[in-house]
């Protein structure tokens, strides 16, 4: 996950001009493997028929399933050569331009460390479940690994714009939360969703939040929250239609939206395709943090 904001300004000790750190795979521990384990056999109770076709082939195509921590030696040549994709690890959040350096390289940056026995269900900060489990398998797919890599060279023109607020806007309403069509119904693509146990089965049948079909502006637009809950999905046709939509010149967008208003996030405008319009009883309970 990025929301682009950062810790450090200089690469942390230990880390290489790039950021990146070794993952020093041989140093996790039993309990840390059997962490993955866990949260793995978990999410495939839950996945098969909500996740996309794209990112349940990706798992089986690297293999993610082999039993504890993945080994970035041993995946990154299977996802190489599928994609020309690797991923790298880095020490925790990294400044926008080295995001965005990365992705437009085709290196996927993750989080070395793994959540703690007890914060199984929420954390902070991603962690390398998250990035691993929930990124990487979206990266075999072609024509998203084309998506990641425009996105990369696209952030990287979006900040000399001063528009990195909207751009992450897209990067969260796809990357992490997004919902697609397919075979006649919503299935999950994104990160955020995918590698969460509870949000799995909320983003697609809780009455509460909105579904929407995807449009690129009005995504561009919407304001997120990054605590609880997405009160908002967004809907795509297909990986293709995302790849096509952001290929476009951003150019003449980002001059409409220089002066725009930002969308609150539970806005349903008459211009919306309405998957469901959401009770939004969740959020105005209180969400996860209601008494
Ligand atoms: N097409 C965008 C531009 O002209 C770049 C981009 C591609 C951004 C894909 C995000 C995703 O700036
Ligand atoms: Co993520």
């Amino acid at each position: 996950m990025s929301d682009f904001e950062h810790v450090f300004e200089q690469p942390p000790e230990g880390a290489a001009a790039d950021w990146t750190i070794p993952q020093n795979w041989s140093a996790y521990t039993e309990v840390e493997h059997q962490t993955w384990n866990t949260l793995y056999e978990r999410q495939m109770k839950i996945l098969p028929g909500r996740a996309c076709e794209a990112f349940m082939r990706g798992l089986d195509a690297l293999d993610l399933n082999a039993g504890g921590i993945p080994d970035f030696e041993i995946i990154n040549p299977k996802l190489q050569a599928l994609t020309g994709w690797t991923v790298v690890c880095v020490p925790g959040l990294v400044p926008d331009e080295v995001f965005f350096d990365h992705l437009a390289n085709r290196r996927f940056v993750s989080g070395q460390f793994i959540r703690k026995p007890d914060q199984l269900d929420y954390l902070q900060e991603p962690d390398i479940f998250h990035d691993v489990f929930g990124h990487v398998p979206m990266l075999t797919d072609p024509d998203f690994a084309a998506y990641m890599e425009a996105y990369g060279k696209g952030g990287q023109r979006a900040a000399s714009l001063g528009m990195l607020p909207n751009l992450a806007r897209l990067y969260w309403y796809t990357v992490e939360f997004g919902l697609m069509q397919e075979a006649g119904e919503l299935r999950i693509y994104g990160a955020g969703i995918v590698s969460s146990a509870t949000e799995s089965v909320f983003s697609l049948e809780d009455p509460s939040p909105n579904r929407l079909g995807f449009d690129l502006e009005r995504v561009m637009k919407t304001l997120y929250r990054i605590d609880d809950f997405q009160q908002v999905y967004f809907v795509i046709d297909s990986i293709e239609q995302l790849k096509r939509e952001t290929l476009q010149d951003f150019g003449p967008i980002y001059d409409r939206l220089q002066g725009a208003e930002a969308l609150p996030i539970e806005a349903v405008l008459p211009t919306d395709k309405v998957f469901t319009h959401g009770t939004q009883a969740y959020a105005a309970k209180g969400g996860r943090f209601a008494a």
